[in-house]
């Protein structure tokens, strides 16, 4: 995207780069060539006849580019997310009903999908697995997910009936787009679920469902991510609706507790110095395991992405009945394991993995909803978050984590919004 205002002219991957120094832009296609000079910008295409480009405003407020009084961009942007998941829900909400016809996702397109294919990178990918527990669950509708970068190059068999989403916060990730091109090429039905308005994979997209979680200048994503999963999930109940898998009554119960999540994220917030408080008793690990089931192991891939995409401290997530079949050798004396444990149905099953655990030494940390305070008996250290629909927790319970692993980060006096080796676009393979 190109950039202009008066005396200068920008060139970025993405609209928070150049936000801070004007909201008059242009996207360029492929095929299109810019000539770029202080001021002005002119279009050509291959044959070298000028093409007339049209002027976006960006209506991002230039606020949300400042830090705001917050230490940092992250801390700012994970205190947002409630009003980022209040704005993306209220613009999939009508009169009560979830309502699909902004992205152009009618009743008739949602009865006819066979199968859900998501794509994505990074953080968007773990929404997708997220989604994929959500969607099948409601809906009963078979949901693959896939990286992007391996889907680009598997030769998965569509058809118009197979919906492919394409999560993207920035819309410009290399790999999403072209695992996007990939799905038209096939046949497939397109949605693109984007932050970031007038980007490529917006654009190429056939349907397209806007995140309003509004600019994110931090690398490590958060609202963003909240703002997809919110999305996602009202996704899913409109699904499930349409294709008779719930009754009118417990859609209306579902869309109550997706309405009520804003103000439990907010809850989360408030109790953030506890997670203060024990990020500098952990600040020295070394490996950090984050284990769950179901939607709970979902959770932990994003909880461990954060820990270690800015703390640089070793972590992974693992299917806490996967660790058995060689992680497990990896815990000694004193090895973090964080348990996630929201799900009702799962809750036993990954407490004894986690005691597994602490009989080889590990130091537990629980995560889980009021209420189940028996889980003090057997964890180290408990966090708490407000109980919702089960299906929905995610949105809650992923807060924890995030705060986390910003106090990790802060405490090891890192460069929290900029971790090294990372970038916010990534537009290269
Ligand atoms: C980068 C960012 C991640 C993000 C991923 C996908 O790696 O650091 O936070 O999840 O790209 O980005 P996208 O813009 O496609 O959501």
């Amino acid at each position: 995207m190109i950039g202009t205002t008066e005396g200068s002219s920008f060139l970025a991957s993405d609209v928070p780069a150049i936000l801070k120094f004007t909201r008059q832009v242009y996207y360029i296609d492929n095929l299109q060539v810019g000539r770029i000079r202080p001021g002005e910008v002119l279009f050509y295409d291959l044959n070298g006849d000028e093409v007339q480009l049209p002027l976006t405003e960006i209506t991002w407020d230039t606020a949300a580019a400042e830090k705001d009084g917050y230490e940092h961009f992250m801390l700012k942007e994970i205190h947002e997310q409630p009003r980022a998941v209040r704005d993306t829900l209220n613009s999939l909400i009508r009169d009560g009903a979830v309502d699909l016809s902004g992205a152009g996702l009618t009743d008739d397109i949602l009865r006819s999908i066979r199968r859900i294919d998501m794509v994505a990178c990074g953080s968007a990918w773990h929404v997708s697995v997220a989604a994929q527990y959500v969607i099948e669950d409601l809906a009963g509708l078979p949901v693959r997910v896939e990286l992007a970068s391996e889907y680009r190059y598997r030769r998965i068999p569509s058809s118009p009936d197979t919906l492919v989403i394409v999560i993207s916060q920035s819309g410009e990730t290399a790999d999403s787009l072209a695992a996007l091109r990939v799905a038209k090429e096939r046949g497939a039905l397109t949605l693109a679920v984007v932050n970031v308005i007038g980007s490529t994979i917006a654009r190429e997209a056939d349907h397209t469902l806007y995140t309003l979680a509004g600019p994110e200048i931090a690398v490590a994503t958060t609202k963003a991510y909240s703002a997809q999963l919110i999305a996602m999930d009202a996704l899913a109940v409109r699904l499930a609706l349409v294709r008779g898998a719930i009754t009118e009554e417990k859609c209306a119960e579902l869309i109550t507790a997706l309405q009520a999540i804003p103000d439990q994220i907010s809850r989360v917030l408030e109790e953030k110095q506890r997670l203060q408080w024990f990020s500098s008793k952990i600040v020295n690990t070394h490996d950090i395991f984050f284990i769950g089931r179901g939607l709970d192991y979902a959770i932990s891939l994003e909880g461990s992405l954060k820990m270690k995409e800015i703390s640089y401290i070793h972590s992974e997530a693992y299917a806490a009945g996967e660790l058995k079949h060689g992680t497990i050798s990896l815990i000694e004396h004193n090895t973090l394991v964080i348990g996630v444990l929201t799900q009702g149905s799962l809750f036993e099953k990954t407490l004894s993995n986690m005691l597994e655990c602490k009989s080889r030494g590990a130091y537990l940390m629980g995560l889980t909803t009021n209420g189940n305070f028996s889980v003090e008996d057997s964890v180290n250290f408990t966090v708490y978050v407000p109980k919702t629909d089960e299906h929905f927790i995610a949105s809650v319970a992923i807060v924890p984590l995030q705060l986390l692993g910003y106090y990790t980060s802060v405490n090891r006096g890192l460069d929290v919004d900029k971790p090294r080796n990372l970038a916010k676009s990534v537009t290269v393979e």
